[in-house]
């Protein structure tokens, strides 16, 4: 059997028999006004952060969410967007999709505003997406892909960005993790489907998603995950699991390389009122401004009458490029 093939199962089996303690989010469960969300729909929550931001969800976005789990997060985002057909989720288990398909009729019950119509679920795979190209405003996962291997990773993100039309965005969710892993825990199909032993490190994840073509990167958010220990999985020593929040946004790959912001913020204080790089910065004396780490790199050239935060690993919107 082959590692998606025990995927497939694990997820068939999670959607017939929900299991609470499948997966542990590092989120709270975002609760909008006016929002229910059924109690079988959190307990099917098998993802680790969140992919749902408003700031993404302007001007009725067309949302295609892969890997739908019991729905929760497509209800989410069919909170902002509202039409028929607004959300589109796709996932490759008839038994997941049967499951979020009745979830959703709960959630029909228990909020006035909410159709079923407004999801369109759709059997298929998210190595080869049953969708469009260019039709997608938001595209979204939430650990999945970490259970990917590199070449399957690589062919996921590809197919995510053939179907986001230009300036689109891929928001994703999912374990990270700095450290190698041993074999034995790399080629255990079962932990590598429960999310915990595929994931790589982030400068991993981000190069898989510039590769394909994706111009501007933000990392959202980034927490403690799981520990691996050797009491109770096959390490011998503590392996340490992350998960962050990320969006891709297909804007064109700048000459100069990707622009990635990890959460780094210049400040001048130097005694003119602006510093201006000629590059297309122009940093007022003694305001922060949100900065990739490629312009925090020309900055630090530039002056030294600049400060440079270390990364946060929190950005969420605005700076320099
Ligand atoms: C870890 S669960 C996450 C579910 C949901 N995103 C959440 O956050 O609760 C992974 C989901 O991806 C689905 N899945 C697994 N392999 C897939 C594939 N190759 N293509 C599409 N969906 C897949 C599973 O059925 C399951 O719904």
């Amino acid at each position: 059997m082959s590692y998606l093939e025990a995927t497939n199962d694990l997820y068939k089996e999670a959607a017939l028999t929900p299991d609470v303690g499948l997966c542990c989010t590092t989120n709270p469960i975002w609760q909008f006004p006016g929002l229910s969300i059924p109690k079988i729909m959190q307990e099917m929550n098998y993802g680790c952060g969140s992919t749902v931001s408003a700031q993404d969800l302007v001007n009725n976005p067309k949302v295609l969410y892969v890997g739908v789990g019991g729905g929760m997060e497509l209800l989410q985002f069919s909170y902002f967007s509202r039409q028929k057909g607004g959300v589109t989720g796709v996932d490759v288990v008839d038994e997941m999709l049967e499951a979020s398909k009745q979830n959703f009729k709960l959630a029909e019950e228990e909020n006035d505003w909410f159709k079923s119509e407004f999801v369109n679920l759709v059997k298929g795979d998210a190595l080869n997406l049953p969708v469009e190209d260019e039709s997608i405003d938001v595209a979204a996962q939430n650990c999945l892909f970490n259970i990917f291997k590199t070449e399957d990773l690589k062919k996921a993100i590809s197919e995510m960005y053939r179907v986001l039309k230009p300036h689109g965005r891929l928001v994703m969710s999912d374990p990270t993790c700095e450290q190698p892993m041993n074999e034995t825990l790399r080629n255990d199909d079962s932990l590598r489907a429960l999310c915990l032993s595929g994931s790589i490190p982030i400068k991993d994840y981000v190069k898989a998603l510039t590769d394909a073509g994706f111009g501007t990167i933000e990392i959202r958010s980034r927490k403690s995950y799981r520990v691996l220990s050797p009491n109770h999985y096959p390490t011998d020593e503590l392996v340490f699991i992350e998960s962050i929040e990320i969006a891709a946004i297909k804007d064109p790959m700048p000459k100069d390389g990707p622009c990635i912001f990890t959460g780094k913020t210049a400040i001048y204080y130097g005694d003119e009122e602006y510093f201006d790089d000629n590059a297309g910065h122009v940093l007022m004396q003694n305001q922060p401004l949100a900065i990739c780490d490629k312009t925090a790199r020309q900055l630090a050239q530039a002056s030294d009458q600049i400060h440079i935060s270390e990364s946060t690993w929190h950005y969420n919107g605005g700076g320099c490029c």
